[in-house]
């Protein structure tokens, strides 16, 4: 679990390495600088910022996915939306480094991880870069007293909607309901309007059409627990 930045931290990629993130301590330090195509180093992200249709060398729709742990949905929407362009976040290098090898199994090229904080997303982003925002089931700080780190907080939805150009989407699905209960009272005075929501994506849908199951989703599926969702269009 990631805790938000203090307003006076230094950028992200100032931060990025702890002293315990060795690469005796954790591999899949190195892994990530050379990987290849799939995954972009925090070191070479923010060159990225407004030129991102140049990395996949066409104009597509781009969608980003907020912290996209094993990358299953990921190289999944890669793969079924060739047509559209996908870009994931992840702070975990092992999870970076699994999402980017599903990207590379399945010889998605319109597909790339980098290890980014989503709590930065205007270094990384130009306004209206994005055609879609994407967010499955962030990390719950569930306590009181940590809310203050959740991802999805009072302000998130004016950010998100400089990011996402006219005509784009938010969709949200969560297992914690206070974070869809957050985002929908954000709503009034954004660009955004409510789609559609679900209280059980399991069991009567998700608000869209073509949902695909996330890892987490996997494990609430199972363990019989709801997964909720919440569609938005501005
Ligand atoms: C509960 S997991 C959900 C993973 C995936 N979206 C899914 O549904 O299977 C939350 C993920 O967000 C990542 N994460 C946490 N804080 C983050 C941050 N500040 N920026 C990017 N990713 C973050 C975690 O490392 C973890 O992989």
């Amino acid at each position: 679990m990631n805790r938000r930045p203090g307003p006076l931290a230094q950028p992200f990629e100032a931060r990025a390495h702890k002293p315990g993130h060795r690469s005796e301590v954790n591999p899949y330090r190195d892994t990530i600088v050379d990987f290849g195509r799939e995954l972009i180093p925090t070191e070479r992200a923010r060159e990225r910022n407004g030129r991102w249709s140049e990395e996949f060398g066409r104009n597509a729709p781009i969608t980003l996915e907020l912290g996209v742990g094993n990358g299953s949905w990921l190289a999944e929407a890669a793969r079924v939306h060739p047509n559209q362009d996908f870009i994931g976040l992840e702070i975990r290098y092992k999870r970076c480094v699994q999402a980017a090898e599903k990207l590379r199994d399945h010889a998605s090229a319109n597909g790339r991880v980098v290890r980014w904080s989503w709590f930065e997303l205007t270094s990384l982003f130009a306004p209206g870069e994005l055609g879609g925002l994407v967010i499955h089931h962030p990390d719950p700080w569930s306590s009181p007293s940590k809310a203050k780190h959740r991802l999805i907080r009072p302000e998130f939805l004016s950010e998100a909607a400089i990011l996402v150009a006219a005509g784009g989407e938010l969709r949200l699905k969560t297992d914690f309901l206070p974070h869809r209960d957050a985002l929908l009272a954000g709503l009034p005075g954004t660009p955004w309007r409510l789609v559609g929501t679900s209280d059980d994506v399991l069991g009567s849908g998700a608000p869209w059409p073509d949902d695909i199951v996330t890892g987490y989703q996997n494990k609430f599926n199972r363990a019989g627990l709801p997964v909720y969702a919440a569609w938005l269009h501005r």
